[in-house]
């Protein structure tokens, strides 16, 4: 590893060791995307190491697919495993409601056909990603290339009338192309500084008929896991309306940041 990790990884961290606990072995666990995920998998390729944690992980695209498999989980897909007993992944925004923004990473369909498929969702984040209101974060929305112009254009006309401040919706780029997703599809952002309603505005824009999915997980999200950089982590169950908080201890283990 080269040099400390930042504070914001460490609370990544933290939160992510913190889900672990959760997977038991047995379990057939969704694997999110993104930094946090990350973080969550390689404490679990640590668990089946380290402590003979038996469990077969679905993950939520090929990049997660990837460093699963390089930290020795066990990669099944989810036509095999049918249904999971949990899904562990990020967020890019949460509310009190545990009503979500995902997709930062483009990976937002499969992150949501996986998690709908769990009887149990827990996102991981650091502090910051904790919102009073939907909408900092641009929402993505998953298009399929075919008319993606008239796609967008039908997209900004029922912004109109959305409960939405800001209205810009802008194609995702790689260098100068369209971002293509482990679907082959494509991602419009959209800018709108808070989402008065997410229920309503999800459920119109999965009408349009070139939009595959957006990035508003509702009633999906279980728990939320919050890491600080200081090793505390907070857990907030919705269905219990518990809160529970802990002190981690932040060893930076060699085995776990090689790859850093
Ligand atoms: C991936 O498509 C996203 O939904 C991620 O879960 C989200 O962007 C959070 O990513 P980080 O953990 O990297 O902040």
């Amino acid at each position: 590893m080269s040099g400390e990790l930042s504070p914001i990884d460490k609370a990544k961290f933290v939160a992510a060791r913190q889900a672990a606990e959760f997977v038991e072995s047995g379990m057939r666990v969704g694997l999110g995307t993104g930094s946090t995920a990350a973080w969550l998998v390689r404490c679990l390729g640590e668990k089946v190491r380290e402590e003979g944690l038996r469990i077969k992980g679905v993950p939520t695209s090929t990049r997660t697919a990837e460093l699963a498999r390089d930290v020795g989980l066990e990669v099944i897909s989810l036509d095999e495993a049918k249904w999971l007993d949990l899904t562990i992944d990020g967020a890019d925004e949460f509310d009190t409601e545990l009503s979500l923004i995902k997709g930062g990473g483009g990976a937002l369909l499969q992150e949501k056909i996986v998690a709908t498929a769990s009887d149990q969702m827990i996102v991981i984040a650091d502090a910051a990603k904790e919102v009073r209101m939907l909408g900092g974060f641009p929402l993505p929305v998953e298009v399929i290339p075919f008319g993606w112009q008239s796609t967008q254009a039908l997209v900004e006309e029922i912004l109109i009338s959305m409960d939405v401040m800001g209205r810009q919706a802008t194609m995702r780029m790689n260098g100068d192309r369209p971002f293509v997703t482990d679907e082959a599809n494509h991602i419009i952002d959209l800018h709108l500084s808070r989402i008065g309603n997410p229920r309503q505005l999800s459920m119109v824009l999965n009408q349009i008929p070139g939009v595959v999915e957006n990035g508003l997980f509702i009633d999906i999200c279980d728990k939320v896991v919050i890491g600080h950089s200081d090793g505390r982590v907070e857990v907030r169950d919705i269905n219990e309306g518990t809160v529970t908080e802990s002190q981690l201890d932040f060893v930076e283990d060699e085995n776990l940041f090689r790859d850093i």
